[in-house]
């Protein structure tokens, strides 16, 4: 069997359902249940005996090593992480804390692990850090895309803190020898995720009539993945991605900020029409501090050598992801009540209109 972090959180929970359907190999799966992490996106599995789920910390360093004697993980996948800048940006404490102190817990549990295991199980035994093209900080308009030689320049408490996790993760496998893999990916968009970020945040305010805000001038660009795709790319890295190596993974789609949020009220009015339309709710606010301007992701590393390549356009993937929501408006409900109206406050009360 595999062992997942954080596989009750968007990618996480997204990964872990691809994984048993297109594999069948058992999962257990670590999570904290955060905010951020949530069972219902794993419903479909609640009685399918391939889906272990143990509530924990990553950073509690006897119940990982209890985890790995009791479950004798071939490989670890490793997603769980505080992952939203904003948050980061209000309270960085526990960013540092499980992206930083939680990753090198899970690595020492893995190393002794693994340090234990004889012949072809310490040959095959695998540790797939998931991490963001965010580590190599942001990127003028003409400038060339990120590659994996793109010198770490984070530029949040948030990105930071992932590439702190990064260099553990090389510096275990540099001095260690443990089998490690690292794949930075662009944004993600898809089913199950959080609305505190652009996408389903958009598309929920929307369909509610709230405003949509738009930091700063809305030019930023992001390269849009959509999670099947990501979760892809993972099963392949994890099966063919060398030791030591990093993969970036990116969508192909860079897309203006406020691009991506017309195309979702456009999205929207073709099968919610709403009198007026959408773009209307547009509200430009005050902007992140230390806002990157673009990311973009050159993945003809991951694309030459393990054959990926992602299945979905922008256009498809948010055709599909709208639909999600539209069709799954009692989790979007669900998601949006206790923790989720504070952090609305604590964002946006701030923030004035631009
Ligand atoms: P998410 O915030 O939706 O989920 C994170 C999960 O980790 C949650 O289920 C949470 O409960 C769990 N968790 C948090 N702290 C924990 C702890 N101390 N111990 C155990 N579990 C804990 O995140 P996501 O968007 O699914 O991102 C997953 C990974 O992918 C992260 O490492 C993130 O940095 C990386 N990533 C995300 C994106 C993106 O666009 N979402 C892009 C690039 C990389
Ligand atoms: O690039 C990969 C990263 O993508 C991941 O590592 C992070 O975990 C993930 O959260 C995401 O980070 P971003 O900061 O790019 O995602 P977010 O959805 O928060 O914001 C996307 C862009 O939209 C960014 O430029 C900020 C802007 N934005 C965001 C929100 C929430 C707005 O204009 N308005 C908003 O209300």
């Amino acid at each position: 069997m595999i062992l997942v972090t954080g596989g009750a959180g968007f990618i996480g929970s997204n990964f872990v359902l691809d994984w048993i359907a297109a594999t069948g190999e058992p999962v257990v799966n670590l999570d904290k249940l955060t905010y951020a992490g949530n069972l219902a996106n794993l419903a479909a599995l609640a009685a399918d005996d391939r889906h272990r789920f143990v509530r924990g910390d990553l950073c509690d360093a006897a119940l990982l090593e209890r985890l790995f004697a009791e479950h004798r993980p071939r490989a670890v996948v490793h997603f769980a992480a505080e992952s939203h800048v904003d948050r980061s940006i209000h309270g960085p404490a526990a960013f540092v804390q499980t992206n930083v102190v939680g990753t090198f817990t899970l690595l020492e549990a893995a190393r002794t692990w693994w340090q234990g295991l004889e012949g072809a199980a310490r040959e095959d035994f695998r540790f797939l850090h998931v991490s963001t093209d965010e580590v190599y900080g942001t990127l003028g308009e003409s400038d060339p895309p990120f590659t994996e030689a793109t010198a770490y320049a984070p530029n949040s408490p948030y990105s930071a803190s992932k590439a702190g996790s990064d260099h553990l993760v090389r510096a275990y496998h540099h001095t260690y020898g443990l089998p490690a893999v690292t794949t930075n990916c662009s944004n993600n968009y898809g089913p199950y995720q959080f609305p505190e970020k652009l996408i389903p945040l958009t598309i929920a305010n929307a369909l509610e009539g709230k405003a949509l805000p738009v930091y700063g001038d809305g030019r930023q660009v992001r390269d849009w993945l959509y999670v099947a795709d990501h979760c892809e790319a993972i099963r392949l890295v994890l099966e063919r991605g060398r030791p030591g190596e990093t993969y970036n993974v990116g969508g192909d789609s860079e897309r203006r900020n406020l691009e991506v949020v017309h195309g979702i009220c456009d999205a929207l009015q073709s099968v919610r029409p709403r009198a007026g339309g959408y773009r209307g709710l547009v509200a430009f606010v005050a902007d992140r501090p230390g806002h990157d301007r673009r990311y973009a992701i050159d993945a003809r590393k991951i694309r030459g050598e393990l054959g990926w390549n992602p299945r979905e356009s922008f256009d498809s993937g948010l055709a599909k992801t709208v639909r999600w929501y539209l069709d799954h408006g009692e989790w979007v409900a669900r998601v949006r009540s206790g923790e989720y109206r504070q952090w609305v406050e604590t964002n946006y009360a701030s923030r004035s209109a631009a």
